[in-house]
């Protein structure tokens, strides 16, 4: 078929996907020509907006290398990163009855019930240290003290023996290990959970920072007229077998971007109260001779759906 106009060039360049093997690359490239031509249509993109675009995402890949990951950070800021995430945990809490059929009820029963997930990120790091419980995950990160604890449960409240807390966040001035050239792991650490599902552990209290913005990214948020920062928050990946893992953080609450998280990561129930204490006796025994933070946060995974 040769188009004559451009509701038949839609409709041919759908007819082109007949010979897709895969049922599911099938649908996903049908509805992606659908929505991209439509989009064309609706905003009656003109050439040289159109180059703009292709020489936008050149860039964004240019900017791409082992260490950074513009695409990755484009999909955080456009909000499409936390579409996925939450897709996803709605998807598991459906279990085998699937998206589409996942009533509001659902939504409202056992997806409530299991810790929120959020962005990942760039930042994680395989291979953080496996420490005891109450170590000091900070390593010598700069920050206040802070004493992490609660409990790790299913979704039945029964506690989790054993379970994995996979821990990273930048320091109390909202940097990075990695962002140090040569530097060497901080602010990263493996803790499992204790026979009744407990965990505690000692990090700094993370503060707000800007996402990456010498790059593609960042001259998009500039035109959008949006600020590029997190608000302070720690990441965790929580997991136990026979449980949905999920990748999380706690978000210090009343920290500044707590409303505008460039990365829209932000989810209610993520947000934590971290109270501060004179130097006194810590929660663990620890005697502490300055001033320190507590948090507190239980986290529930989901059981696996047979
Ligand atoms: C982070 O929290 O580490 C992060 C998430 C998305 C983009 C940039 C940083
Ligand atoms: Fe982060």
């Amino acid at each position: 078929m040769t188009p004559s106009n451009e509701s038949e060039l839609t409709q041919t360049v759908l007819k082109s996907l007949e010979g897709t093997r895969d049922a599911r690359f099938l649908q996903i490239m049908q509805s992606l020509i659908t929505h991209l031509h439509a989009f064309i249509r609706d905003v009656d993109l003109k050439p040289d907006e159109w180059m703009q675009g292709i020489e936008f995402l050149t860039a964004t890949g240019q900017t791409c290398s082992d260490k950074r990951q513009e695409f990755i950070l484009l999909s955080d800021t456009l909000g499409a990163s936390m579409m996925v995430v939450i897709l996803d945990q709605l998807r598991a809490a459906a279990g085998k009855r699937g998206r589409a059929e996942a009533s509001e009820a659902t939504h409202a029963t056992e997806l409530a019930e299991a810790t929120h997930a959020t962005v990942q990120g760039p930042f994680y790091w395989e291979g953080a240290p496996d420490l005891p419980l109450g170590a000091d995950v900070a390593q010598g990160a700069r920050g206040e003290p802070t004493f992490y604890s609660g409990r790790v449960t299913d979704t039945h409240g029964q506690p989790l023996q054993g379970a994995l807390l996979d821990i990273w966040s930048g320091d109390g001035e909202g940097v990075y290990d990695m962002q140090l050239e040569g530097a060497a792991m901080q602010a990263r650490g493996r803790i499992r959970t204790d026979h009744e599902g407990r965990y505690w552990f000692w990090s700094i209290r993370p503060s707000f920072y800007p996402i990456p913005v010498d790059g593609p990214v960042g001259r998009m948020l500039e035109a959008m007229g949006r600020h590029p920062n997190r608000p302070g928050h720690i990441h965790m990946m929580v997991s136990a077998p026979g449980h949905v893992p999920v990748t999380t953080h706690l978000f210090v609450a009343g920290s500044p971007y707590i409303e505008s998280d460039a990365v829209f990561g932000v989810r209610p129930r993520l947000v934590v109260d971290f109270e501060s204490h004179p130097p006194g006796r810590a929660p663990d025994g620890r005697p502490m001779e300055t001033p320190y933070w507590s948090a507190h946060y239980d986290f529930r995974l989901e059981p696996r759906h047979a």
